[in-house]
């Protein structure tokens, strides 16, 4: 049976990592096992960055956004040599079994480590939801609910000189934020890979009638990589009634308190990751379907098709058609 299981973080930060760290040392001390938090994500296995820790380890940090076992990108990790090396530096430590909390690179990373005998699970952290083995990832509810104060805040000086705003939205190549974001501020427009801008003639029209039925503001959500919004505001104010400003949200959606459905999904999906080590399952990550853990393959998971949610997409055009 594993004694001793080793944490990290790996990739882009996201909200609710802390709260699946502390969650899985609280329930990995509950069961006897000897907890380690690595720092740095892959790279603190590289150079032997392990400390040992007690259950209340990192505790008052529920509240904090970022991830305070730090985290890392290492590329060379895809290399069996350099993975030889982390493998060597855990058996010198005894660490049999290791939670990794990130998106899909980290998730390989994971798989691979479990197929050279140190069990791995891996945790969803990153604020796209972009894997698509779990419903929500750790990280979204917060920086969704960051999108939504944001772009409210911008909807109010917008409002104030009747102007209209395009702003981009992270998410890497999955416009999770865009969509659920626009729907939650009542954005006019929301462009994405999946709903992309295709007749700017036909939205120019509708601009100038909504400008002359007396619409105030004019909100245009833009998923990162999509467009350049700077372009399209100065495009916006030169052929439309309306005057433009973009703004690029940017790193500010990743920071910040995680909500508390944050905390209990992180939560919950730390202790679950510890279960599975514990019944000895490895080389598979953990997600949430209709809020109840399952966990899969890992290999399997990264090929499921992207959810697109055209739902809302559907209903963001029949909310904004007149
Ligand atoms: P994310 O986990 O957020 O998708 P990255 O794609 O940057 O972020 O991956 C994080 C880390 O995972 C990489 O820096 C690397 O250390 C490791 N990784 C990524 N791809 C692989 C791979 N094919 N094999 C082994 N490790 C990988
Ligand atoms: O994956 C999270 C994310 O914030 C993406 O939304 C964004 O494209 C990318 O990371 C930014 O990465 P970096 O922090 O390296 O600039």
């Amino acid at each position: 049976m594993v004694k001793k299981i080793g944490i990290l973080t790996s990739g882009g930060d996201a909200p609710g990592m802390n709260g699946a760290v502390i969650g899985a040392i609280k329930a990995g001390i509950a069961l006897d096992k000897e907890m380690y938090v690595v720092y740095d994500g892959y790279k603190g296995l590289i150079e032997n960055n392990f400390k040992k820790v007690n259950a209340s380890f990192i505790e008052d940090k529920l509240s904090s956004g970022g991830t305070v076992i730090k985290t890392a990108r290492l590329p060379e990790f895809k290399e069996e040599s350099v993975r030889k090396v982390a493998v060597e530096n855990l058996k010198k430590e005894g660490i049999e079994a290791l939670i990794v909390i990130g998106g899909d690179g980290s998730y390989m990373g994971a798989k691979k480590l479990s197929e050279m005998g140190i069990n791995c699970v891996g945790l969803p952290g990153t604020i796209d939801n972009d894997i698509a083995s779990s419903d929500i990832t750790i990280g979204f509810d917060t920086a969704l609910n960051t999108v939504v104060e944001a772009v409210d805040r911008i909807r109010d000086t917008m409002t104030s000189h009747n102007r209209c705003a395009v702003i981009e939205i992270m998410g890497n190549n999955c416009p999770d934020l865009a969509i659920y974001g626009a729907i939650a501020c009542d954005a006019d427009e929301v462009f994405t890979i999946d709903h992309p801008l295709t007749d700017k003639e036909a939205l120019f029209k509708k601009m100038d009638e909504k400008k002359k039925s007396g619409q105030e503001a004019y909100i245009i959500m833009v998923a990162e990589k999509l467009l350049d919004v700077e372009a399209l505001a100065k495009e916006i104010s030169s052929s439309t009634l309306w005057e433009a400003r973009h703004t690029i949200l940017g790193h500010i959606q990743r920071g910040g308190k995680p909500t508390a459905m944050e905390r209990v999904n992180a939560i919950r999906m730390g202790a679950y990751a510890v279960e599975l080590l514990e019944k000895g399952i490895g080389g598979v990550c953990v997600g949430f379907e209709n809020n109840e853990l399952r966990h899969i393959d890992i290999y399997e998971a990264l090929e499921l098709p992207r959810n697109k949610h055209m739902e809302l997409y559907e209903l963001h055009d029949l909310v904004n058609r007149k």
